[in-house]
């Protein structure tokens, strides 16, 4: 019988996830929970929030779930995938207690230190004189990262003593996080990418590395966001820095989870920065990255379920097949975000597109696609080569109508520079 698939969340993640799944020929049927407007083309949207446990549960016991597919952090994080496990339901997802590699910057930085994962030097603090004796005596730059969940928006890259002085009173004095503590530490620097690997206990199979654009605009100017875009098949990350970060970060993080009593069962996700010291951990995540799968999980040429089901049940892995192709997607903003933006914009002209494209914030009204969050959509162009595919991308993102988009025109410009 075919298989019938929850995925949890709603954003272009999410999309890629299930349009991977629906490339399974074992695959009947697709949920997403609660999806966007683009996602209800290939999967069955059903109004029920990533963090309401309790409601997913039901669902998949009442609509007889085979899988579920968790995206984001937040679900992880309440504990999604111990809940489903404690009735005996299959999901694909690391537990609470493992998510803590991704929740917890601390727990993160005392396992890299304690197992010799490579990663800068860092001092965590709750206190704000302590955290400013200690910032005056390191000097600037000088990275400061607030512990705990902050959708991205903790960390502080302080180019100035007087920089790191005011983010340290906003999350230590202020409390504008919430009462927590903080990580600072070494400034790296170095070409910076992400390196997503499914991972099962000491199992660890590589995806193809991929590098996100975390600034607004082009040249890397304007404030941090979400990510505007992401590809792979990036020349200045050869072979062998891929298996050094295997080697050196992957393999004995994974391990290290196991030693530790919360083996992993899902993605981790390394953000990682090749320094002139070698392959160090920026950080890690505990699920698929936005936007790296977008441009990642077209590439896989398995059946997606055999894996996801194969972590879920803790079997042994099959080697997938990766397509040698390269792709580049650029993702259609709000005008405003990362700031304040207007929502409700009709969007036309995808129809047009050649390319895959992936809805992050989206939604129909009266029958028309209309513009709902931040960032939007990534069109995700695949060709045999990545000036290909960049070109690709330019072409078909222009054929997007609507008057409150805006992106970036330099996706990949590390990859093609002289
Ligand atoms: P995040 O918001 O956690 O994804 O990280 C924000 C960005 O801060 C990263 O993508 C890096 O560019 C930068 N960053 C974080 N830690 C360091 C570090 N130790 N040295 C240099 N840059 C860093
Ligand atoms: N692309 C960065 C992240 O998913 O956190």
């Amino acid at each position: 019988m075919g298989k019938r698939v929850l995925v949890v969340g709603s954003g272009g993640r999410e999309h890629a996830i299930v349009d991977a799944l629906s490339r399974s020929p074992q695959v009947e049927k697709i949920y997403c929970a609660p999806g966007n407007a683009g996602i209800a083309a290939q999967a069955e949207c059903v109004a029920i929030k990533d963090t309401e446990v309790e409601q997913l549960k039901q669902f998949a016991v009442e609509q007889a779930i085979d899988l579920t597919v968790v995206g984001p952090e937040a679900a992880l994080a309440v504990g999604v995938v111990d809940a489903f496990r404690k009735a005996g339901l299959k999901i694909f997802g690391h537990t609470q207690s493992a998510t803590r590699i991704e929740s917890s910057k601390e727990f993160a930085k005392q396992l890299m230190v304690k197992y010799d994962i490579p990663t800068a030097a860092y001092e965590a603090f709750d206190n704000y004189e302590a955290a400013r004796a200690y910032v005056e005596s390191k000097g600037a730059p000088i990275v400061l990262k607030y512990d705990g969940l902050a959708a991205g928006k903790g960390v502080v890259v302080a180019m100035s003593i007087e920089e790191a002085d005011a983010a340290l009173r906003d999350m230590l004095l202020d409390e504008s996080f919430g009462k927590g503590r903080v990580v600072v530490e070494d400034f790296l620097t170095g070409p910076e990418f992400s390196l997503m690997c499914f991972v099962r206990g000491e199992e660890v199979l590589p995806m193809p590395v991929a590098q996100d654009h975390k600034r607004a605009f082009d040249g890397d100017k304007g404030p941090n966001t979400g990510g505007m875009g992401a590809y792979t098949r990036m020349p200045f990350i050869t072979d062998d820095d891929i298996a050094e970060a295997m080697e050196r970060v992957m393999l004995p993080t994974a391990k290290a989870m196991v030693a530790e009593g919360c083996p992993l069962s899902g993605v981790l996700y390394g953000g990682l920065m090749k320094t002139p010291d070698g392959v160090k951990v920026i950080e890690f995540n505990a699920r698929f990255g936005d936007p790296e799968t977008e441009v990642v999980l077209p590439l896989f040429d398995s059946d997606i379920y055999d894996t996801f089901v194969a972590i879920a049940t803790n079997e042994p892995l099959t080697e997938p097949v990766w397509s040698s192709d390269a792709t580049l997607g650029v993702v259609l903003a709000s005008k405003g975000y990362p700031g304040h933006y207007e929502k409700g914009f009709p969007i036309r002209g995808i129809e047009h597109l050649s390319t895959k494209v992936y809805h992050m914030g989206t939604a129909r009204k009266e029958d028309q696609l209309v513009t709902a969050g931040g960032r939007v959509m990534i069109v995700v162009a695949r060709a045999a080569s990545l000036a290909e595919a960049h070109a690709l991308a330019t072409a078909e993102t222009e054929k997007v109508e609507c008057d409150n988009l805006f992106h970036r025109s330099d996706i990949g410009y590390q990859a093609f520079k002289k």
